[in-house]
């Protein structure tokens, strides 16, 4: 297959749709979001991962058989990745730990080399993201460090496609404009272009609540950076590329808060948005609220939610990071992850074959599972080990029932009991059973009583 043609996939990559929001309530305004996310690396940043190798192409930093590095957290990776790979680059990224493995995965699928490093670091950190890309740019032959955060072309692919096709979209009828900053990029473009063209625009900040953008935008002054859970948002320095001049609001926004916005608006509107497009649906509609006159305000889907499906739309994920409200109790019923009330405890029954424990246990990425009779009496535990005892002899074991396998003398703890006597069961074993007279309430692991102590330290 000849490959010195211009990939057709990269026609794809702009003109994406504004839709107006019609099911939220958005005060004496009307809220537009543009679908970033439906460009075919499914984010925003695809604009930049084609202006910046464009760029590079002709300026010659980039030739033929060279490698593209970037620091990124996913999007503008999966960007480079897409023009990158379909133009035969090697394409080398580095990537915080904390990014959905969805994303990884798929910048490992398109044939991308990823580093995963520290996201508890900062600038200055030898394992500080940024910090290792250029470190690898040096390294590496014949690579160009498209350097996002430094890059010309970055906010230049904004002031000259997404600005102007909202210009136009709006038929040069927008009065504010509500972003998120990650590098700058489309802050820096979209102000530069409104400028020109509409130098009233306000630009609206939706910033990470731990973010050091909002109050530097506000006050001229540098907070100490928290963290927060959102990604593609959010910075602890000043981005050299950010134009802050046209920013005349700007809202903190919690994680708690995104990952809700970003669920109601999936439910209520039907649009799939990744994390920070909840950030930045929950500052417009807080600025739109505000607002005493009719006001036209844009923003956007920045990334499409289907890269986030292990996390803002799986409640035990959320539920383990303390993003989901649950009826609190003051017991150790607060410390378990999949309550049986909640109808969240995965179990298998005495008659199931060890097969289907097995399974169960895979897919829903825990070792042990209880035992229940008509799915509510507890009768046993199973664990990876008992199924596991036999087997290597005899893999038809596989076929051999649940009852035949499991632990049936279980020791339970009732809920009332205190943190020493659960630390004292996990001590003795691998899981904690909950269980009184009320009946059975569910497992917890160490991972659960982990993510409790953690949830507690926020
Ligand atoms: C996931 C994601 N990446 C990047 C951006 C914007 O980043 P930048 O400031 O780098 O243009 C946004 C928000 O606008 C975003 O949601």
């Amino acid at each position: 297959m000849p490959n010195d043609s211009r990939p057709a996939v990269l026609e794809l990559i702009g003109n994406t749709p504004l839709v107006r929001v019609s099911r939220f309530d958005t005060g004496p305004c009307t809220l537009f979001l543009k679908l970033e996310s439906q460009n075919p690396g499914g984010s925003i940043k695809d604009r930049i991962g084609l202006a910046m190798i464009d760029e590079a192409e002709r300026d010659g930093r980039l030739k033929s058989g060279g490698t593209i590095v970037e620091a990124t957290a996913g999007n503008t990776g999966l960007g480079l990745a897409l023009v990158g790979r379909a133009k035969g680059y090697r394409v080398v990224l580095v990537v915080p730990d904390k990014m959905s493995t969805e994303k990884v995965l798929h910048l490992k699928a398109m044939g991308a080399e990823v580093h995963i490093t520290r996201s508890d670091v900062g600038k200055g950190h030898p394992d500080y993201y940024q910090d290792v890309a250029a470190r690898l740019a040096l390294e590496i032959p014949d690579a160009f460090f498209a350097d996002q955060f430094n890059n010309p072309a970055n906010p230049l692919a904004h002031e000259c496609s997404t600005a102007p096709e909202i210009w136009a979209q709006t038929q040069h009828d927008v009065d504010a404009i509500v972003v998120g900053v990650g590098s700058a990029g489309t802050l820096t473009g979209l102000t530069r272009f409104f400028k020109r063209v509409q130098p009233n625009l306000e630009m609206v900040l939706a910033d990470p609540i731990g973010s050091v953008m909002a109050e530097y935008s506000r006050s001229g002054t540098m907070q100490t950076p928290g963290s927060w859970a959102v990604e593609g948002i959010g910075e602890d320095f000043i981005p050299s590329i950010a134009d802050l001049s046209s920013v005349r609001h700007a809202y903190s926004i919690s994680d708690e808060e995104s990952f809700d916005h970003a669920r109601q608006l999936l439910r209520a509107e039907g649009i799939l948005g990744g994390s920070s497009t909840g950030t930045l649906l929950a500052a417009a509609l807080r600025y739109c609220r505000e607002q005493t006159t009719p006001k036209r305000v844009v923003s956007f889907v920045c990334d499409t939610g289907t890269r986030y499906l292990s996390k803002v739309y799986n409640d035990q994920w959320m539920n383990d990071q303390g993003l989901l409200k649950r009826k609190p109790y003051g017991d150790l019923r607060d410390v378990i992850a999949r309550r049986f009330e909640d109808g969240r405890v995965i179990s298998v029954g005495p008659d199931d074959t060890l097969l289907t424990a097995f399974q169960r246990m895979r897919l829903a990425d825990v070792s042990q599972l209880p035992v229940l009779v008509d799915g509510k009496k507890l009768v046993g535990v199973i664990d990876e080990s008992d199924i596991l005892l036999g087997m290597q002899e005899d893999p038809s074991h596989f076929r051999l029932t649940v009852s035949s396998a499991m632990t049936d003398k279980v020791q339970t703890l009732p809920a009332s009991a205190n943190m020493a006597e659960l630390q004292a069961e996990l001590d003795r074993g691998l899981v904690a059973i909950i269980a009184d007279a009320s009946g059975f309430h569910g497992l917890i692991t160490r991972v659960d009583l982990l993510n409790h102590l953690r949830r507690s330290l926020a």
